[in-house]
C-alpha cells in the first residue's frame, strides 16, 4: 500500500516539475521575468493586485514552486520510512539538493536582470529534476509488477546516455537563445537573414560571463553576435536528430515490441519538437508553439529516460500502478 502511494506522489510531483518547467518558460516568453522584482513577496505582497496578470504569472509560479519543494521533502522522507526505500534515497536526496540549487538560481536571475547564463542554467536544471524523478518513478512503478516478456540484453545503454547529453546541450543552446532574444535573429530558413554561411562571432559571450552588472531585460548582443548563439542552436539540432534517429532506429530493430514502441515513441517525439523548432521562426514565436517546443525538450528527456530504465531491466513489465 505504501509502495502505491510512494508511486502516486512520485508521478504527481513529476508532472508538476513539467508544469513549472512550462510556467517557467511562459515567464520568459511573456517578459514577467521581473514581474515581482522583490522574493519571496511581490512588490512586498503575498497576493498581486487583480489586473496585473504578468505579477500574477511570476507568483503562481513561486506558489508551484513552494508546493513542488514539499512534495520533495516529503518523497525524501517517504523514501527514508519504506522498506525498500533506501533504492531511491540517494535520488531522492539528489533531487533535493538540485531544488535547492534551483531556487537559488532562480533568486539570482533576479538579482542578476535576467542573465542568460543563469536563465539558461535556471532551465537546464529544472529538467534534470524532471528527468530523475521520472527514473525514480519508473523504477519504482515497476517494482512487484507482473512480467510477461523477456527482453534482450543489449548494449543500447551507452547510446542512450550519450543521447540524453546531446539532449541537455540542445537545451543549454535553446535556453540560451532564448534568453539572449536571439529567437528570431534568423527568420528564413534553412539560410540566415538570407545568407547560406554567415559570420560567426561569439566575443559577445565571453563579455556575457563577464559578470558585470547590466540589465538583460533586452539583448546584449550585437546582430552578428545574435545570428551565432541562433545557428549554434540550430547546428547542434541537426547532429542531435540524426544521433536520435538512430538511436530510434537501434531500438526498433529489436525483437520486443516495448523497444520498438519505445523506439517509435522517440522518433515521433523528435520530428514533432523540429517541427515546433522551425515553427517558432517562420510564424514568429507565437507563444504556443514556443511552449510546445520547450515541452517537447522535456519529451525527449522523459523518453530517453524511459529507453534508458528499459536498458537496465532484463524483463518486461507490466506495470501495475
Ligand atoms: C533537436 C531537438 C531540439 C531541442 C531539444 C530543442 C530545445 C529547445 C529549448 C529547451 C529551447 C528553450 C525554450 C525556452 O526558453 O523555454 C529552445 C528554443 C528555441 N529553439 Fe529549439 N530545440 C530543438 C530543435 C530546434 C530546431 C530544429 C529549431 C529550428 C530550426 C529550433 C528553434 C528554436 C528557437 C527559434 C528557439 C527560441 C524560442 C524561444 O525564444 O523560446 N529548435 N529549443
Amino acid at each position: 500500500m505504501l509502495q502505491i502511494w510512494f508511486t502516486r506522489l512520485l508521478f504527481t510531483t513529476s508532472l508538476l516539475a513539467l508544469l513549472l518547467i512550462l510556467t517557467g518558460s511562459y515567464l520568459r516568453l511573456s517578459d514577467a521575468g521581473l514581474a515581482c522584482p522583490d522574493f519571496p513577496t511581490c512588490d512586498g505582497r503575498l497576493f498581486p493586485t487583480d489586473d496585473d496578470i504578468q505579477a500574477w504569472s511570476a507568483m503562481i509560479h513561486r506558489y508551484l514552486t513552494v508546493a513542488f519543494s514539499l512534495l520533495v521533502v516529503s518523497l525524501v522522507i517517504f523514501a527514508e520510512r519504506m522498506k525498500s526505500g533506501p533504492r531511491y534515497s540517494w535520488q531522492l536526496r539528489l533531487v533535493l539538493l538540485l531544488t535547492l540549487l534551483q531556487g537559488w538560481l532562480g533568486y539570482l536571475s533576479l538579482s542578476m536582470l535576467l542573465h542568460p547564463a543563469v536563465v539558461t542554467l535556471h532551465l537546464l536544471t529544472a529538467m534534470l529534476i524532471l528527468s530523475l524523478l521520472w527514473s525514480v518513478y519508473l523504477n519504482a512503478a515497476s517494482k512487484g509488477a507482473i512480467y510477461s516478456e523477456r527482453l534482450p540484453r543489449i548494449n543500447l545503454r551507452p547510446w542512450v546516455i550519450m543521447a540524453f547529453l546531446l539532449v541537455c546541450v540542445q537545451i543549454l543552446l535553446g535556453g540560451f537563445t532564448s534568453s539572449n532574444y536571439a529567437s528570431l535573429a534568423c527568420p528564413d530558413l534553412p539560410t540566415c537573414q538570407q545568407q547560406w554561411l554567415p559570420e560567426i562571432d561569439f566575443t559577445g559571450i565571453y563579455q556575457l560571463l563577464s559578470g558585470e552588472a547590466i540589465d538583460y531585460q533586452s539583448s546584449q548582443l550585437n546582430n552578428q553576435q545574435s545570428i551565432s548563439v541562433h545557428l549554434a542552436h540550430r547546428y547542434s539540432a541537426v547532429v542531435t536528430a540524426v544521433f536520435i534517429l538512430f538511436l530510434s532506429l537501434l531500438a526498433t530493430r529489436k525483437s520486443t515490441a516495448i523497444y520498438r514502441g519505445a523506439g517509435l515513441w522517440l522518433a515521433f517525439i523528435l520530428i514533432l519538437q523540429i517541427q515546433l523548432g522551425v515553427a517558432n521562426i517562420l510564424l514568429l514565436l507565437p507563444l504556443p508553439v514556443a511552449l510546445g517546443h520547450t515541452a517537447g525538450a522535456s519529451l525527449l528527456l522523459l523518453s530517453l529516460v524511459y529507453l534508458h530504465h528499459l536498458t537496465r531491466r532484463s524483463k518486461v513489465s507490466i506495470y501495475t500502478h
